[in-house]
């Protein structure tokens, strides 16, 4: 089976805000592949971050695909607002909506990659009527709404299980990991099937973003090259 190639995908949540250019340049510099922006609400998650003029603003300063992740009820009403905004990813909660099947139809059709994530309660087995319509499945491996949280181990077997899965979709989607990734569980991450790294903390909390990017990219491929 064919794997997509890897992405390491910088949590701008992390960064400094009053810097972001800056942090965006850093992370490009590093080899980053997409930037993920953490969409909060304060329902679905108890806690507010950014939205729609922050997109706008990224899809000015740089080149790279922009990954929104939806933590908010009622994705519905705001998926086009972001792909009009710049994203080419958009990412929504199973447990977020009723609907997520109409959901992730809305997002392709505004001409956006389909997504949908689940919070570390939530088994795999709940996207089996989906994994069909989706490019990406987004496995959390904290309870999402803050960063700089301990990962949670039981997302492993989770991917593991997704990459199983995958092999029937002729590896048609990514699986991502997001919570808690840094150098010390990428590898594992990636042999059991993770193609896409999300990490806040362990990019922009660290002396060097650009080598920290760097080195978990480097991680991440030398455990895929392992993989059989
Ligand atoms: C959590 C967010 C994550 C978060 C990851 O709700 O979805 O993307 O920024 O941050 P770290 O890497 O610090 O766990
Ligand atoms: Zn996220």
């Amino acid at each position: 089976m064919a794997y997509a190639r890897i992405e390491i995908a910088p949590s701008i949540l992390a960064s400094n805000f009053s810097k972001l250019g800056d942090e965006v340049r850093a992370v490009t510099e590093g080899g980053a592949d997409v930037l993920h922006v953490d969409v909060m609400d304060g329902m679905f998650v108890p806690n507010i971050s950014i939205g729609i003029p922050v997109v706008q603003s990224l899809r000015k300063a740089t080149q790279l695909p922009l990954d929104v992740h939806l933590m908010i009820v009622r994705p519905e009403l705001y998926i086009d607002g972001f792909v009009r905004a710049g994203a080419n990813r958009v990412i929504v909660h199973q447990e977020a909506t009723p609907h997520l099947d109409r959901a992730l139809a809305m997002i392709r059709e505004a001409g956006a990659e389909a997504g949908v994530a689940i919070n570390p309660a939530t088994p795999v087995a709940m996207l089996g009527e989906v994994l069909d319509k989706v490019d990406s499945v987004l496995v959390m491996s904290v309870n999402p709404g803050f960063g700089g949280q301990k990962f949670i181990p039981s997302a492993i077997e989770k991917i593991k299980q997704l990459n199983q899965w995958r092999g029937r979709y002729n590896g048609a989607f990514r699986i991502g990991v997001d919570g808690g990734v840094e150098a010390g569980n990428i590898g594992e991450l990636a042999q059991a099937g993770a193609n896409t790294f999300v990490a806040g903390t362990s990019i922009f909390h660290t002396p060097d973003p650009i080598a920290a990017t760097r080195h978990l990219r480097k991680l991440a491929v030398d455990a895929i090259s392992q993989r059989v």
